[in-house]
């Protein structure tokens, strides 16, 4: 089992931002990746529609002998975690916004939350606050519409820059001199998002982290693999595969891209 993969999955291509930490991280690992893209965007679905697809996900990564599941997507963790680790007797690493981190580095005072309307209003987010967010003043912004650009590849183009712009300025207005991306999709904006926020403004998300607990747990579990040779990337999308190999070629590098 040691040799088998580690499954991926995200609502769409944004989790190829954590992928790309866990290869760092362990690079000898096989990996399995699930863009979910043609059910993106999970943000303004409900509890049950998310657990819905995380199952099938989850089923589809563990017949392909997956040894662990990784949701690398915050709103898939606020909505579906609690029920993949009831489920599964494989290590489940999920992901938080890193309102913690954040905390700790702000000199304004202010930290400003990016995320989709589905992290912000789980209870898990409600939780992180509660927990971490009592010292300082925490203003969240919601981004419908900014995970739709990320999967076109839209990475600079007026209509995503505009966008974009009109969620960074209120929290800059209050503020805010840190900045969370709580979505796993809007790494890939950074450079964007510098652009238009200034280089004096802190952007922190969990990627790293998370392939950093992705080591600790499937090494606890006695999981990791012996290999001493890079691992392969296997990728599928549940959307239109000659536009996801389009888009996983920009976000990841040249791929091949299977139909789930
Ligand atoms: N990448 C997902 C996340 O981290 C995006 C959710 C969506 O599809 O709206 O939250």
């Amino acid at each position: 089992m040691n040799s088998s993969p580690i499954g991926v999955f995200d609502s769409g291509v944004g989790g190829l931002s954590v992928l790309h930490h866990i290869r760092t991280e362990l690079p000898c690992e096989h990996l399995l990746y699930i863009a979910d893209s043609a059910h993106a965007p999970y943000g303004g679905k409900s509890t049950e529609e998310i657990c819905a697809r995380a199952s099938a996900l989850s089923e589809f990564l563990i017949a392909h002998d997956a040894k662990a599941l990784v949701v690398a997507c915050n709103t898939a963790t606020a909505a579906a975690i609690a029920m993949l680790r009831e489920r599964y007797a494989i290590p489940v690493i999920g992901m938080e916004p890193a309102v913690k981190p954040a905390v700790t580095a702000t000199k304004s005072g202010v930290v400003g939350v990016l995320a989709t309307t589905g992290t912000l209003q789980s209870a898990r987010f409600a939780a992180l606050l509660e927990n971490y967010g009592q010292n300082v003043r925490v203003v969240t912004q919601g981004c419908p519409g900014l995970v739709e650009c990320v999967e076109r590849g839209e990475l600079a183009t007026t209509a995503t820059r505009n966008l974009l712009n009109g969620y960074l300025q209120p929290l800059l207005e209050q503020g805010a001199d840190t900045l969370v991306l709580g979505c796993t999709h809007y790494p890939f904006l950074k450079p964007l998002i510098r652009e238009l926020a200034g280089e004096n403004i802190a952007l922190i998300d969990t990627g790293a982290a998370v392939a950093q607990q992705v080591r600790r747990r499937v090494a606890e579990a006695g999981l990791l693999s012996p290999a001493t040779m890079p691992g392969s990337v296997r990728f599928w999308t549940s959307g239109d595969a000659v536009l996801g190999r389009e888009v996983v070629g920009k976000l990841w590098g040249e791929a091949a891209v299977e139909k789930m």
